[in-house]
């Protein structure tokens, strides 16, 4: 009998309900809103996690008290400043952290962004991790031993492939030269590793992927096996987090969390606007299923959609997506509110999924259980 209460102990609460924590990134563009009126919004959105690119004193002072949680993304240009230099590092910490800290909870700061394409940082593979360094040692030298650190890579620019998953390597000799270290230095540190990973990019070079593949849509053609692991995939997004998490075994480093700093599918008008919306839904709703992906149950720790707001002044990363996918076509906004902070997509923040989810496992857990309880006598 106890054994059967323990399976039921177990089956009532079958995942322990990991779910990735979804919020969005945020860089002040000239027209949106106050940071104080947009932390209220978000707030009252529940929206648990924030990432700040390029952030200032001013705006991580604005999320003080607001139990949001943020990921700070330092600019590609103060990395080399970091990597010569504790003191500036320190400085940065002294600045952006410590007036702060733990009233806005910052949990996690990448050092740069996609620095391996940047020409920001001219020699990555003998900066990155001296910059890493010095900001983990900062950090800890101010007596703040609550805030990880890492870096940000981008799927296109790291990963062979994504087709099949299970054969998906870290580029040579990027892989050698930078991500092996930084890998190790996650590990050592209990940090974790941030990818961009775009769909919508993959789905743009590749003309034979149906977009309702993209865009978790259900339909006769949109699936994909894995043939090596047996895996059917029903949307891209899967194929391409399972693709980081088959590349960071063969490196030997499979139990880093896993977080997605960038996700999302822009717009202009018509069309696109109603796949930037089936996107973002298929992606809030699959991510609260809690299923995971085929090769990690709990899935990425985290996910940030991109982003907030539109964006009139553009950082260099947004200029470079948008000459990847605007061939002849208009300009593309990949923000989800208006600057009048009304969501442009509808989009089901709770948890409806999930509950069905449970419900699904239940009921056939209870007819295991009643078996249990029969065998037992
Ligand atoms: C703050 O956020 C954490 C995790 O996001 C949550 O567990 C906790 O209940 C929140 N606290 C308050 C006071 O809302
Ligand atoms: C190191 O950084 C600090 C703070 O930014 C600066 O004052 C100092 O001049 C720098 N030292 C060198 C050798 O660059
Ligand atoms: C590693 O991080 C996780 C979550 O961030 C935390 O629960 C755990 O205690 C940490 N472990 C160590 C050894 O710091
Ligand atoms: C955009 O693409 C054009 C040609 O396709 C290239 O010359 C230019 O350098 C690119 N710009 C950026 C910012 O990558
Ligand atoms: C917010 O702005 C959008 C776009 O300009 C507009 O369509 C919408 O009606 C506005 N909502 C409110 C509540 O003002």
């Amino acid at each position: 009998m106890l054994l059967s209460l323990l399976i039921l102990s177990l089956l009532i609460f079958p995942s322990t309900a990991v779910t990735t924590t979804i919020g969005f990134t945020y860089s002040p563009a000239v027209n949106s809103p106050p940071a104080d009126h947009v932390v209220t919004t978000l707030q009252s959105l529940k929206i648990p996690t924030v990432r700040l690119l390029n952030p200032n004193p001013t705006l991580i002072r604005a999320f003080s008290y607001s139990n949001i949680s943020l990921l700070l993304t330092i600019p590609n240009d103060l990395v080399p400043s970091f990597a010569s230099n504790r003191s500036s590092a320190t400085l940065w910490v002294y600045n952006n952290v410590l007036p702060f800290h733990p009233r806005a909870r910052i949990s996690l700061i990448s050092v740069g962004s996609d620095v391996i394409s940047s020409s920001l940082v001219s020699d990555p593979s003998t900066t990155l991790i001296p910059a890493m360094q010095n900001l983990h040692h900062a950090l800890l030298d101010l007596g703040i031993h609550t805030v990880s650190v890492s870096t940000t890579f981008s799927f296109i620019h790291v990963i062979t492939t994504a087709f099949p998953p299970s054969s998906a390597e870290f580029q040579e000799p990027v892989n050698s030269l930078v991500i092996r270290p930084v890998l190790e230095f996650l590990e050592e540190t209990n940090s974790s590793l941030l990818m961009n990973v775009y769909p919508y990019n993959v789905y743009r070079l590749h003309g034979e992927i149906p977009v309702g593949f993209a865009l978790f849509q259900e339909g006769p053609f949109n699936f994909r096996d894995d043939v090596v692991t047996g895996v059917r995939y029903h949307n891209l997004f899967d194929m391409m987090v399972d693709a980081v998490i088959a590349a960071m075994a063969v490196s030997g480093y499979e139990n880093i969390p896993l977080i997605l700093t960038e996700t999302g599918w822009p717009s202009n008008d018509g069309e696109s606007q109603l796949y930037a919306e089936k996107y973002i839904q298929g992606l809030v709703s699959h991510l609260k299923s809690g299923l995971g992906t085929p090769l990690r149950k709990e899935g990425a720790a985290q996910a940030y959609i991109y982003q907030l707001f539109d964006e009139n002044t553009e950082s260099n990363d947004q200029k470079k997506k948008k000459n990847l996918s605007s061939q002849g076509e208009t300009e593309q906004y990949w923000g989800v509110m208006y600057p009048n902070m009304t969501m442009k997509y509808n989009i089901n923040f709770n948890n409806a999924h999930q509950n069905s989810r449970m419900l699904a496992l239940l009921v056939p857990s209870i007819y295991f259980l009643l078996l249990l309880v029969a065998l037992d006598r």
